[in-house]
């Protein structure tokens, strides 16, 4: 992996008691406003001295989902967590589940190395428990001198293929985690075409293709090259292709702003320092490829990964510049800012002429007014194909990673054109409807290819997130969103999705 890897997991079927585990994770269940206190949480009770009855009895444990009370017996901790109503809806109780191990994890995180898990139910409930759990353990400790994670392996009471699913899962978030985080020049584009090749590499049944500075001026990829020619670190498309020649591939492309300072629209002070997340959505279509690969999944995936640096200097591109894009359209430059869509649109159209993909999804943090919208938890869905968007909405709903649809608005398109009197279109065209007009962009590259758009401008980056954030989010980072959503819809996709 890039920095961080989750904890190991192991299938543990022994007496819960009776062993070395220093620390014992127990979930109790909530019926109507009382917690239950039946099957594995009574027998642990029972077995400990009765703590947990106490505390129920006095109302100090209600068992609401992440609720927490820790007591001590047979040489260990004992966390039990509570899971909330048990009658509550599926989506809820998926969330609840992975709200619920992820506030345990957390007690365990920097005390313990290895801890043991119940989970007392199976199938999806049992795999949304221990990916909870594993999202939960992800600390970003690669530049701290002092570590303070201990966390090295978990234990759970749980059938050893679905552990390998679930951590075949929390790998990819992990990774996705990693590259949105990571200090800009830790990942300049020639430096994360390395990693990624060196990543990616061992994997089977992946490819790594990188194209360069000179091929993406050479085969005139005119966005990609403009947005990151005002760098020393030039861009760079790495493109990943997962059983490729298996079928038509499903194009996954991810907006990877390694650093985006506005350029020269130069953003504000105070807009800068989050911008080193604008690689998001490059980060979640590599945490996808990830995942794919370590899942065996039957489908072919690529995933182009356009990296750039959009900086300021005497060689960058210019506001009312035109480009030469890579499928021919003309682009006037009316704001450097709006430098995703310019990357984006030269990678889409790659994926549906050269590459001939079945459909494309992008997923990038694009616009500060999918931010504004729909705040820090909430990405903002655009489609040209009902099926697709409804197979997303229901991936979405599984996985909890939360987007709502926004219209492609025909009449907008004119917009597009109307700011460019030198060109076809223009790439910043309009205050009102920023999110929508940005969209229209690039869905024109697609060339009548199912299309979908994910701004992820709010969960991408996580900011302000922490008060609405679930547990499972690591604090004050970018949460790898996008990974768990668009793996549950390749699932689907498969016919080996849950509830198919
Ligand atoms: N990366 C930003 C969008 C962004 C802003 C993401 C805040 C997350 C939080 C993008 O490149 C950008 O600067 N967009 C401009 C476009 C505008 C100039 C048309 C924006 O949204 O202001
Ligand atoms: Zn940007
Ligand atoms: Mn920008």
């Amino acid at each position: 992996m890039l920095y961080t890897r989750p904890p190991k997991v192991e299938e543990y079927k022994g007496d819960l008691l009776e062993n070395d585990f220093k620390a014992l994770v127990v979930p109790v269940p909530k019926s109507g406003d009382k917690p239950v206190l039946e099957g594995v949480a009574a027998d642990i009770d029972k077995a400990v001295g009765g703590q947990l009855s106490e505390a129920i009895k006095l109302d100090q444990f209600k068992g609401e989902a992440g609720e927490i009370l820790k007591v001590f017996g047979k040489g260990k901790l004992i966390v039990y967590v509570g899971l909330g109503d048990r009658e509550a809806s599926a989506e809820k109780l998926a969330e609840n589940t992975r709200v619920a191990y992820a506030a345990a994890t957390d007690q365990l995180v920097e005390t313990v190395e290895r801890a043991l898990v119940v989970v007392d139910d199976d199938g999806d409930i049992a795999r949304e428990a221990v990916i909870g759990s594993l999202l939960a353990a992800y600390r970003f400790e690669a530049f701290k001198s002092e570590k303070k994670a201990k966390l090295k392996s978990m234990a759970f009471n749980v059938d050893g293929r679905l552990l390998e699913e679930a951590l075949a899962v929390a790998e990819g978030v992990y990774l996705a985690r990693d590259l949105a985080n990571a200090p800009p020049h830790e990942v300049s584009p020639p430096k994360l075409a390395e990693k990624l090749s060196r990543l990616f590499g061992e994997l089977e049944g992946v490819e790594v293709e990188v194209f360069d500075y000179e091929k993406l001026v050479k085969e005139g990829f005119g966005g990609i090259v403009n947005v990151g020619k005002g760098s020393e670190e030039k861009p760079r498309l790495i493109i990943l292709k997962y059983n490729w020649g298996k079928g038509k591939p499903i194009a996954l492309v991810g907006k990877t702003m390694v650093f985006d300072s506005g350029g020269i629209n130069l953003k504000p002070s105070q807009s800068l320092f989050e911008m080193r997340a604008d690689k998001a959505g490059g980060a979640a279509v590599a945490g996808v490829l990830w995942s794919v690969a370590r899942l065996n999944l039957p489908i072919s995936v690529v995933a182009l990964i356009p990296a750039a640096m959009n900086v300021p200097s005497g060689t960058s591109y210019l506001p009312s510049d035109v480009i030469r894009m890579w499928d021919g359209t003309y682009v006037e430059v009316t704001n450097t800012d709006a430098e995703g869509r310019l990357t984006l649109a030269d990678a889409i159209a790659y994926a549906a002429k050269a590459l001939e993909a079945e459909e494309i999804i992008d997923l990038a943090t694009l616009t500060g007014a999918a931010w504004i919208a729909l705040g820090p938890l909430i990405a903002a869905l655009f489609a040209n194909n009902d099926e697709l968007a409804d197979r997303l909405q229901r991936a979405s709903a599984k996985t909890g990673e939360k987007i709502w649809r926004l219209p492609l608005e025909e009449a907008y398109k004119r917009l597009l054109s109307k700011k460019a009197p030198l060109a076809d279109i223009a790439n910043a065209v309009a205050r009102g409807g920023g999110a929508i007009t940005a969209a229209l962009f690039l869905e024109r590259f697609a060339k009548g290819k199912p299309f979908a758009h994910i701004d992820i401008a709010g969960p991408g980056i996580g900011m302000e997130a922490q008060s609405v954030a679930p547990q499972y989010w690591p604090k004050g980072l970018a949460p790898g969103f996008g990974v768990r959503l668009i793996l549950e819809y390749l699932r689907s996709k498969t016919g080996a999705g849950q509830g198919e």
